[in-house]
């Protein structure tokens, strides 16, 4: 690693700048500052937007040991479950208030017939599946909506785009949201039974499921189907034509978007969708990007034996999520007047290649270490600094897979560091985000010599390389609760073997105090296992006390903190 000399002298200049001003304000804000190796700002009086919710959503697919296993453990089984779904796996999701879960892939998506996992366990057809699977279809739609309704959260369903007719797409919103009695006709005939609603009741729900957000299709350029912006567009249109509605608000549709940062596939897909002037059905672009494990091959790299030079490089990668945002907020292309399409990050997370599988059969499962805590509070950061763009985003996976919360074998169950920045990150969700400046040494990429491979299961491409890592990164934002307004600032501090000494301020107002949550550890590689399932968890961040209004703040080495602020 290596400082950058020139941010470093920048950095040095701005420190002394405001050590002079503050020097006008009091002896005491002068010594603060003369200790700082950086400094925050967060600028209240401006506001960015207030933060979804939605972002701090989850993805499960049937895939290796994520469903059968990670969720689904079946009524019968001696691990403790609800309905058969995994009892821990249900609470884990509560307590992080999961929002919204999407189901079924993920490539799986495209080859599935929804038709499959609905009536009797037992009489339900066996396929053969994506991921070149056996699927019993024991876990299929109503399963997965009480997998929802367990937790709390929202469904949100990837179609068949590529394999089953636009028929089925809207049969299948019919048979999920589909009153229950009588419908009214909207003609003059009288109301009648809607017959997928009465099927459905007949497969236990009387009560719809109500499922407003619906991916059409999964990464078409891909595993979706190979199809180009412009064939994917048409397909876009003739399946959102029209669809059933049983309720005022309208059904959030969320077209495919790129591969990572592929401004052309979206550039294209909107020139080609407004082709035709009805644009009332889109509401959300997906996007997906994942950063490999490795600098200069997709999917690879080891989860757990990585050098120092591999750790900054993947964080370095991980950051180009917020120039895919800015990229495709610009590409979208929100004109005053058009429908607001949001960004959707329905897939992200840090993929390695093999050798930490919790076994061969639980394909695509992986360790998680501080490294992948780090690049949690980094993307989850980037999301919340640009709140008024991406509206949803899920990590994939929740369980058992790619960037996990949790990994499961059987009786066996433990949380991984990324669970812990999810529930860190808590105070932010549904606050407003406000502007906040970092200053602070960056750090050089070492390993910035070569493009940087993207991709996902079925797509491989390629950026520039990045030659910067921010120094120190986050977000801050604002709520209100009983007790006045609660200021929630997270930082992340990259850097392996140095702690940052940080002067934090509100411009316009007075830190009274401050109270937080750190997740440190001596190690970068620390993770949990079935052995040691608390080897990394959060501790209470020692906070002193501000002075002339300022917080002087050390955040540890490779340490996501999360500080609630109280203002004076
Ligand atoms: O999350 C694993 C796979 O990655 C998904 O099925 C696919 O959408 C992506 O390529």
């Amino acid at each position: 690693m290596a400082q950058n000399s020139s941010t470093r002298r920048s950095f040095l200049k701005a420190s002394t700048l405001t050590a002079s001003a503050l020097a006008l304000r009091g002896p005491g804000l002068l010594a603060q500052s003369a200790q700082a190796d950086a400094q925050i700002e967060i600028l209240p009086g401006e506001p960015i937007a207030t933060i979804s919710p939605e972002i701090y959503s989850h993805f499960i697919e049937h895939l290796g040991g994520v469903i059968y296993d990670g969720v689904w453990v079946g009524e019968k089984s001696r691990i403790p479950n609800v309905n058969g779904i995994r009892k821990a796996f249900i609470d884990t999701m509560r307590s992080i208030k999961a929002p919204v879960l999407r189901w079924p892939g993920g490539c799986f998506a495209d080859s599935y017939d929804w038709r499959d996992g609905i009536g009797p366990r037992d009489k339900r057809p066996a396929r053969t599946a994506f991921w070149n699977q056996q699927d019993s279809n024991e876990y299929g739609l109503h399963e997965f909506m009480r997998t929802c309704r367990a937790i709390g959260c929202k469904p949100y369903l990837a179609a068949n785009l590529r394999t089953l007719p636009g028929r089925d797409f809207y049969q299948e919103i019919e048979y999920c949201n589909a009153p229950a009695g009588n419908v009214p006709s909207n003609s003059a005939a009288p109301g009648v039974p809607n017959a997928l609603a009465a099927q459905r009741a007949a497969n236990g729900d009387i009560t719809p499921f109500n499922v407003d957000l619906w991916g059409v299709g999964n990464e078409s350029w891909g595993c979706g189907g190979n199809m180009t912006p412009e064939e994917y567009a048409a397909e876009y249109r003739r399946f959102t034509a029209w669809t059933p509605s049983y309720s005022n608000e309208p059904l959030r549709f969320v077209a495919v978007g790129p591969n990572g940062d592929d401004v052309d596939w979206t550039t294209r897909l909107f020139k080609a969708l407004h082709a035709n002037p009805e644009q009332r059905h889109l509401w959300g672009l997906s996007i997906h990007y994942y950063t490999s494990g490795s600098p200069s091959q997709f999917a690879a790299g080891d989860a757990l034996k990585f050098s120092n030079d591999e750790f900054y490089d993947l964080l370095t990668r991980a950051s180009i999520m917020e120039r895919v945002v800015n990229d495709h907020w610009k590409a979208v292309d929100n004109k005053p007047g058009n429908p607001q399409v949001k960004l959707v990050v329905d897939e992200w997370g840090a993929w390695y290649g093999k050798g930490t599988e919790l076994a061969p059969q639980y394909n695509l499962s992986q360790q998680s270490t501080m490294r992948d805590a780090l690049l949690t509070g980094i993307t989850l950061d980037i999301f919340q600094r640009n709140s008024e763009k991406v509206a949803v985003a899920n990590v994939a996976q929740s369980i058992n897979c790619i960037h996990s919360l949790m990994l499961a074998q059987e009786e066996k169950f433990f949380v991984t560091p990324t669970y812990h920045v999810f529930k860190m990150y808590l105070p932010h969700s549904g606050a407003q985000a406000v502007r906040a400046e970092f200053t602070a040494p960056t750090i050089t990429n070492p390993l910035a010599g070569a493009p940087i491979p993207v991709g996902g299961n079925s797509y491989i491409g390629s950026l520039d390389a990045v030659k910067a890592l921010a120094g120190l990164s986050g977000s801050a934002s604002i709520a209100e609760n009983s007790n006045g307004k609660l200021l929630t600032l997270s930082v992340v501090n990259p850097h392996i073997d140095r702690s940052i000494t940080t002067e934090v301020a509100v411009r316009g107002a007075s830190i009274s105090s401050a109270k937080g949550s750190v997740l440190a550890s001596h190690d970068v590689h620390d993770h949990n296992d079935f052995a040691h399932p608390d080897a990394v968890k959060p501790t209470a961040a020692t906070i002193g006390h501000p002075s002339g209004g300022r917080l002087l703040h050390t955040f540890p080495p490779a340490s996501v903190t999360t500080l609630q602020i109280t203002l004076a």
